[in-house]
């Protein structure tokens, strides 16, 4: 299976899942693609060697990225910390086939603007004892795609948003590889 990447931070789970699939036999990151030409993500495929690239919202928006990823046949398609709308054309060329990582328990602390450190806060503020990650299916609706997984840490004896997001992304870095490994061999096992 051909998988693409997109990616708009520092790319730490885009490296998790870089470095998780360069052994796993029957997964090539083909590609991985950024909206942001500074984001540390490019770099991080470099030094893995996988081809990266730089694209605009307008190519987004318009379906020339999706052309591209057609031109180079990917399968999957896996968002790590991707902050622009998959717009409906893509998500109707990809039907099932893109996973997403969102730093919380959905569908708490989802929803438009809800990434990153907005989460973390919103959570911390809210005092909640748990919080975790899920990775879910997406769909044209921000965060409302069908749930995969989700991995929980108790939350209630930490002192800032800060140590949440730190504790979350250690679990990301755990159970996104492994989860997508999954679902992506099994939907192959299914086309056969
Ligand atoms: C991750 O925590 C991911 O769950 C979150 O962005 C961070 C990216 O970190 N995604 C969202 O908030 C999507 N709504 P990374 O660039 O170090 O992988």
């Amino acid at each position: 299976m051909r998988v693409a990447i997109l990616a708009s931070g520092s790319g730490s789970n885009a490296a998790a899942l870089m470095n998780h699939f360069s052994n796993t036999e029957g997964i090539d990151v083909v590609l991985v693609g950024s909206n942001r030409s500074s984001s540390g993500v490019l770099e991080k495929a470099n030094q893995a060697g996988v081809a990266s690239l730089h694209f605009s919202r307008e190519e987004l928006d318009s379906g020339e990225l999706l052309k591209k990823l057609e031109t180079l046949k990917v399968d999957w398609v896996l968002l790590a910390g991707f902050l622009l709308k998959i717009p409906k054309e893509f998500c109707r060329a990809f039907e099932n086939k893109i996973l997403n990582i969102h730093p919380s328990l959905l569908p708490k602390f989802g929803g438009e603007g809800m990434y990153g450190m907005n989460v973390h806060r919103a959570v911390f503020e809210a005092e909640e004892k748990e919080s975790g990650m899920t990775i879910h299916y997406v769909n044209e609706r921000y965060d409302e795609g069908a749930i995969v997984f989700q991995g929980r840490i108790d939350v209630s004896e930490l002192k800032s948003a800060e140590e949440i997001a730190s504790e979350v992304l250690k679990l990301e870095h755990e159970y996104y590889p492994r989860v997508a490994r999954e679902v992506i061999l099994d939907s192959e096992r299914n086309i056969k």
